[in-house]
């Protein structure tokens, strides 16, 4: 077999990476191709790391992936939905990156022993992401640390999550952007992606002679421009 130079992760990936704590045992669910624990083992960044996902394909070439870039001693498949198929005990830092909220959901309702401040979930959710925010915050998991990055011109946001329900405190924003800052350009960009988000719901609303729910949505649009102009 070749010698494979070490791919780069995109920035969306990489902002994962960069939450995962060095040393940890991981599990990254609904891996694909793999690349993320491949790219972590390669970096010395992780002690042993589980590819996980529901369908056999993608395992497949996560299997092929982990044998052309030789971290067969760190890193193995598992076929799984979520984490049924993972114990408490092979992973202490969960990723799970690029599903749906409402898949996160299920996927975090379905594994009690997330319920341990140890562990820590790092989540980079495509949808529902204000419902998935809202759940974790009901549910006693706080969010230490939420980040933006811009790939392709997609902006994304990536969050580090801890089982600490007396660290929970909310703001009417947070379940819009999280916790970001509007310090870095990325986070400007996600945060204008959600006021055009907002604008548009808005405008359904107002169509359809929901004027007050609508009229929310605005407010907390604005809310969202004046952070971004103090935090500039
Ligand atoms: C779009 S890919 C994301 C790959 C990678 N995590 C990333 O962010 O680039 C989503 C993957 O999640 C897997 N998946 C979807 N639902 C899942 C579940 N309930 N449990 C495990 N894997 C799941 C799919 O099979 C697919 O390979």
């Amino acid at each position: 077999m070749g010698l494979h130079p070490l791919f780069t992760l995109g920035g969306r990936l990489q902002l994962c990476a960069s939450m995962v704590r060095p040393g940890t045992a991981l599990a990254d669910i609904g891996t694909d191709h793999a690349y993320l624990p491949i790219w972590l083992a390669k970096q010395g960044l992780v002690s042993r790391a589980i590819a996980a996902d529901i369908r056999p394909g993608p395992l497949q070439s996560a299997q092929q992936n982990i044998r052309r870039y030789r971290v067969e001693e760190l890193v193995s498949t598992r076929l799984s939905d979520g984490l049924e198929a993972i114990f408490s005990v092979e992973a202490d830092d969960i990723v799970i990156a690029g599903m749906g909220g409402e898949m996160m959901i299920r996927i975090i309702k379905n594994a009690p022993w997330l319920r341990d401040g140890e562990k820590r979930l790092i989540l980079q959710p495509m949808t529902s992401i204000p419902q998935l925010r809202e759940f974790l915050a009901q549910q006693g998991f706080a969010v230490l640390r939420e980040q933006a990055a811009v790939e392709d011109g997609h902006a994304y946001s990536a969050m580090q999550v801890q089982y600490a329900p007396e660290k929970t405190g909310t703001d009417s924003l947070y379940p819009y952007i999280g916790k970001l800052d509007a310090a870095t350009e990325d986070s400007r960009a996600y945060m204008r992606k959600v006021i055009a988000q907002l604008e548009k719901k808005a405008g359904g609303l107002s169509v359809s002679g929901r004027q007050e729910e609508a009229a929310a949505l605005i407010r907390t649009a604005e809310q969202i421009k004046i952070k971004m102009q103090k935090e500039r």
